[in-house]
């Protein structure tokens, strides 16, 4: 169960080797989170990861997750939540794609969405309920602020996570009043295994600063997070800025 500050003991990640993701385990481990699942593609980096957590004290399991196979998810998962309660689910997953090249390449544009979208509507739908016959935890997605307003530079990303986030809403919607919470997170620019090599945006954070305002929107209870806050503020602005102003704007 949460503490009184809506703090978890157990956790499970679906992307369990992301940076963001791993940065808040380490955070939450460090307050009072014992038990982490760690659902990933099997991976060397997956081994390593699940071995930094233990040496922070926690028991840490792993087991084999694919956003791009949907059928398998209610199986995989299910075995976690039949070994008991699990107060948080964080949603990590996700692939940036290659803008230019996935333009020319259907495919591999499709791969995008179907990782960032479909792959997140099947996972949530599993953990949302299973969550909801528990009556109990918090379901914390990794969105973007991508998803607020289609940029001509990474639009197959933007949409993906435009979709994500609007599902994500409305499931939030859905589990209101059954003691399940759903915080939607959106980050700008984090510096990550994802966005290493590419160019700043303004704002740039890290996967601590995500981590930390995960741990305030848990103990809020927030239903929406920015990270770093002021973006809130900033893609109101955006948001409404006319299409042909929009495109000019170097985004
Ligand atoms: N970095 C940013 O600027 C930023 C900003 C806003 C939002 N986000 C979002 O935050 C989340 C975490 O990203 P990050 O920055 O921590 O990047 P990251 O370290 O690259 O993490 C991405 C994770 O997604 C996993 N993944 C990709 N395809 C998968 C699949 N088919 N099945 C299962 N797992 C899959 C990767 O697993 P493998 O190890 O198997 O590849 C990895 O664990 C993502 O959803 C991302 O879109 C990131």
């Amino acid at each position: 169960m949460k503490d009184a500050f809506g703090l978890p003991q157990s956790l499970l990640v679906l992307g369990g080797t992301s940076d963001i993701a791993l940065a808040t385990a380490r955070r939450l481990i460090a307050r009072r989170t014992r038990t982490v699942w760690l659902a990933a593609r099997p991976s060397p980096a997956l081994d390593e990861a699940a071995d930094r957590l233990r040496g922070l004290g926690a028991q840490v399991h792993t087991l084999p997750f694919d956003a791009l196979d949907p059928a398998s998810h209610e199986e995989t998962l299910g075995k976690v939540f039949a070994e008991g309660d699990i107060d948080m689910v964080l949603l990590a997953f996700g692939t940036l794609g290659d803008q230019a090249h996935d333009e020319r390449d259907p495919g591999a544009a499709v791969r995008v969405a179907q990782t960032n979208y479909t792959g997140a509507v099947s996972a949530g739908l599993v953990c949302a309920a299973a969550l909801q016959n528990q009556g109990h935890g918090s379901l914390v997605v990794l969105s973007s602020v991508a998803a607020e307003r289609a940029r001509r530079a990474n639009f197959i990303y933007g949409s993906s996570k435009a979709g994500l986030d609007t599902f994500t809403q409305g499931l939030g919607d859905a589990l209101h009043g059954t003691g399940v919470h759903v915080m939607v997170v959106r980050p700008g620019f984090v510096r990550t295994r994802m966005t290493a090599g590419l160019q700043e945006a303004p704002l740039a954070t890290t996967p601590e600063a995500v981590a930390t305002a995960i741990e305030l929107g848990l103990r809020r209870r927030s239903e929406t997070v920015w990270v770093p806050g002021v973006l809130r503020v900033v893609m109101a602005v955006l948001r409404h800025l006319p299409r042909g102003v929009f495109r000019r704007l170097p985004v």
